[in-house]
């Protein structure tokens, strides 16, 4: 069982991006009534988000961060798949519903959760979601294009911490390829491609990176990835020049060049693996950037964001930028694992053990859309939230969610602050665009979950992580978040 790439987020076709603050202007209602000392409004506005919900529909048309070029290391544009900047689901009228979403982030929660631990459990909680081919949905939300071969062609990759081993779809195709924005990558038509011979270590190496043993054909080395959504790749294993722009360029760069692939990528050409295993694109280019890099999720999918490699100019030494240990776990050896030791909502500090957060042990994760947490921790969440938010009519839940409103009523809405905090003292304010999952226009979700068991493995999901420049500092042993990342 291996990776696992999915999720996504219909939602954030709500979004549009500007929350507006009308601070003063609205009214607060008596949300903290339960807080008797707290009766001021300005006092409040510390405690919740003035939501209006009218700037939250969503856009067609692409508008593109300035950062987005940003001059810190070497940066890539990031889109969302299925939002405006991406023209890679232009033509399709598939779109995912809700559900599968779900239930795709679902699969990819527990694909993780069973690399962790023993299969067994990851059989007794497997969700069966069939890969559909040519249709749009799962498969990781954010997407970055590099230059492959010699003369470089144009590949659009969904990039992933979850996972290591980057591969594109390449012809002949030899089985099956999907449908893909760009021409399929051509190995015979580039002048740099050398198949990895099966005699070569470097053949033995795709074991820890795809949890798979690999093939041998005709003397060159196959791999095969699966994921736990049903997409998977199959092909021979090669070396390539990588080029990031034209003055990052990586000879002989070791991926996948997949001659049967199916499952929920879209219309991408591929993955773009960002775990720690050796074979991962952050341990091979670690000469040049120093296994560093960063990136900022766009709080709307009309808005791009960025993946920048390398320490760069000065953001990551910015005050405003907050570092927590990054830790390892022999077991989930390339995940990226952070230590979450608290929650506080509206200003409040939950009494939730520390103890409940280290049973779970918890993992930073790009393409897990919903943060899932260990159910005790959840349950004292959502109670605190429901109590915050009792002026407004609750509806059903749906899928993972059960904590829902109905806004049909309701132009702006106050929704209390949530902060999640990590080890090293670490408080992490979640931006507005990731507290409420638009689920329709006037239903909204608390966009977090619970786990089944409190010792099953917590993710900190990239819904929550929206707008901030998240700094993994791998060398350093350091995860870093900075506010208004993709300003
Ligand atoms: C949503 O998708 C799920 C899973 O693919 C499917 O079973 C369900 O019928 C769909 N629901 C709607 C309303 O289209
Ligand atoms: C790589 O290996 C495959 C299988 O042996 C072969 O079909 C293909 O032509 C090789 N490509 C190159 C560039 O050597």
């Amino acid at each position: 069982m291996a990776t696992q790439i999915l999720s996504v987020n219909i939602l954030r076709f709500f979004h549009s991006g500007s929350f507006i603050f009308l601070c003063l202007l609205c009214s607060l209602k008596a949300v903290y009534a339960y807080e008797e000392i707290e009766t001021t409004k300005s006092y409040q506005l510390h405690r919740s988000h003035v939501l209006q919900l009218s700037s939250l529909l969503p856009s067609s048309v692409c508008n593109p961060s300035p950062k987005g070029t940003h001059n810190k290391g070497t940066s890539l544009k990031v889109v969302h798949k299925r939002g405006p900047c991406s023209q890679l689901t232009q033509h399709n009228t598939n779109a995912p519903n809700l559900t599968h979403i779900l239930l795709l982030d679902q699969a990819r929660v527990n694909s993780l959760q069973s690399r962790l631990s023993n299969s067994v459990q990851y059989i007794s909680k497997a969700t069966t979601v069939p890969a559909k081919s040519g249709i749009s949905v799962g498969t990781g939300d954010y997407i970055v294009t590099v230059g492959l071969g010699t003369p470089a062609k144009q590949v659009s990759l969904i990039f992933d911490t979850g996972s290591d081993f980057t591969w594109t779809q390449c012809q002949p195709c030899a089985a099956y390829c999907q449908k893909q924005k760009e021409p399929i990558f051509d190995p015979s038509k580039s002048k740099s491609y050398t198949n990895i011979t099966c005699s070569s270590a470097l053949c033995s190496q795709l074991r820890s990176a795809t949890s798979t043993s690999p093939g041998c054909s005709s003397s060159t080395c196959v791999y095969g990835i699966s994921y736990g959504d049903g997409t998977y790749s199959t092909g021979f294993f090669g070396k390539e020049k990588l080029s990031l722009t034209s003055t990052d360029v990586f000879n002989g760069f070791l991926f996948g060049c997949g001659q049967n692939n199916r499952g929920n990528f879209a219309q991408s050409a591929g993955l773009f693996g960002l775990g720690r295993d050796p074979l991962s694109f952050v341990s091979q280019t670690a000469q040049k950037y120093g296994k560093y890099f960063s990136y900022c999720l766009p709080s709307s999918s009309s808005l791009t964001g960025f993946l920048s490699f390398g320490k760069g100019g000065t953001a990551g030494d910015s005050k405003s930028v907050k570092f927590t240990p990054l830790l390892t776990n022999s077991k989930g050896a390339s995940f990226y694992f952070i230590n979450m030791v608290g929650i506080s909502v509206g200003g409040q500090k939950l009494s939730i053990p520390t103890s409940v957060f280290s049973k779970a042990r918890n993992i930073i994760d790009s393409g897990t859309v919903i943060t899932r947490l260990p159910p005790t921790a959840y349950d004292s969440l959502k109670s605190n939230f429901r109590r915050m938010m009792s002026d407004y009519p609750m509806t059903d839940g749906i899928s993972i969610f059960d904590t829902c409103y109905d806004f049909s009523d309701y132009d702006t809405v106050s929704v209390p602050k949530i902060s999640f905090y990590f080890g090293g003292g670490v408080e992490f304010e979640v931006d507005l665009s990731g507290i409420l999952y638009p689920v329709s226009t006037s239903k909204w979700c608390l966009a977090v979950a619970a786990n089944d068991d409190d010792t099953d493995m917590a993710v900190f999901g990239n819904f929550q992580q929206l707008t901030y420049d998240v700094i993994y500092d791998v060398a350093g042993g350091r995860l870093g978040f900075g506010p208004g990342g993709c300003d």
